[in-house]
């Protein structure tokens, strides 16, 4: 039995088992997922996905389905596709065309909240009363209700998906916010908080070129997980990692020991970090996150870069990328704003 990730345009994620006697499509069926249908046969190309990372065969593909090139990028039929291996399949469609069903609303309790600086802190959350192993795509994000409210707030998940359910999400202070109030002034262990995950569309696809991370604040958590996942299956770590890490001031930048505990967990990692406000006591680099790069960072353009973080950073490195000619190179991002 291997694990399949589906996900869609409107960010949402399903997670079905599927037996090696199974295609694809009727996988999907079983869990009450009707993906689009017509010709069952191969040649209509109505079933249409693209696999993200895993193994796979494919029975039967008419040229008129999918072209070669198609194929190349990981073009895949869902009524032809047989999976060898836990794999990640995106649909350009959303899932509302083959569920109602919205994402699972998860029930927890916090362990604990680990202020990490005046600005960040990792909130603990015990899924354990769920029955069975809450998946999710290292990359995605939880809307999570604040307790006493009816506020809901996005955060990236800081780890990966475990059997145990014990879930982590790093959480920017804000002078006034109503999650911020929440963790600082009444927070505690046992307190029942609910969230809706998986959500989102960015998480780490097959790795097959030098990866190149790049993280605003707390959008860091993103990576967190990633490189978690990394740092647990090293066939997912066979190529170099490199992650540019910014931040407003030094007491912003948070979970170094964890960062330098992934250069020994992960083949090649290594981090670099900077700050927009330096002061007196600050050693390291000093300006935007660009400034950390080198093009010799990029392997001539062939590489997959993931951008997580406000929206000017990501703006500021998408052009940064584009005056260089990088057009090879493959960029996922997120964009978010503190809240
Ligand atoms: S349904 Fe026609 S190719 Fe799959």
């Amino acid at each position: 039995m291997h694990k399949v990730a589906l996900s869609f345009n409107d960010g949402r994620t399903h997670f079905i088992g599927i037996n090696s006697n199974e295609v694809l499509m009727d996988a999907a069926l079983r869990h009450g997922l009707t993906l689009p249908v017509d010709c069952r046969e191969g040649v209509c190309a109505s079933c249409k996905g693209t696999c993200q990372s895993g193994e796979y065969d494919l029975e039967y593909v008419d040229e008129d389905a999918l072209s070669e090139g198609d194929l190349s990028k990981g073009a895949v039929l869902t009524c032809q596709m047989r999976v060898k291996s836990d794999c990640a399949v995106s649909f350009d469609f959303d899932s509302s065309i083959c569920t109602s069903a919205g994402p699972e609303v998860v029930e927890t309790r916090v362990s604990r909240v680990e202020v990490l600086s005046d600005s960040t802190a990792t909130l603990h959350l015990d899924a354990s009363a769920r029955d069975g192993q809450l998946d999710f795509l290292p990359g995605q994000y939880a809307h999570v209700q604040v307790p006493d409210t009816e506020e809901w707030r996005s955060y990236s998940f800081a780890c990966e998906p475990n059997a145990d359910n014990q879930l982590q999400l790093l959480i920017r202070l804000l002078p006034d916010g109503v999650m911020s109030n929440y963790l600082r002034d009444r927070a505690k262990p046992g307190d029942r908080i609910s969230l809706k995950a998986p959500l989102g569309a960015f998480y780490l696809q097959q790795v097959k070129r030098p990866l190149i991370f790049v993280a605003g604040g707390t959008g860091l958590a993103a990576f967190l997980g990633m490189l978690d996942q990394m740092a647990s299956n090293p066939e997912k770590a066979q190529q170099p990692v490199r992650l540019f890490y910014g931040v407003t001031r030094p007491e912003d930048l948070c979970e170094l020991e964890r960062l330098k505990s992934y250069e020994q967990s992960i083949a090649d990692f290594s981090f670099h970090t900077i700050v927009m406000n330096g002061d007196e006591s600050w050693q390291g680099e000093t300006g935007v996150v660009t400034d950390l790069f080198d093009e010799s960072h990029f392997n001539g353009g062939e590489v997959d870069a993931y951008l997580c973080g406000p929206p000017p950073m990501v703006e500021a490195v998408k052009s940064w990328l584009d005056q260089r000619n990088m057009e090879n190179s493959r960029i996922y991002f997120e964009k978010f704003s503190a809240s």
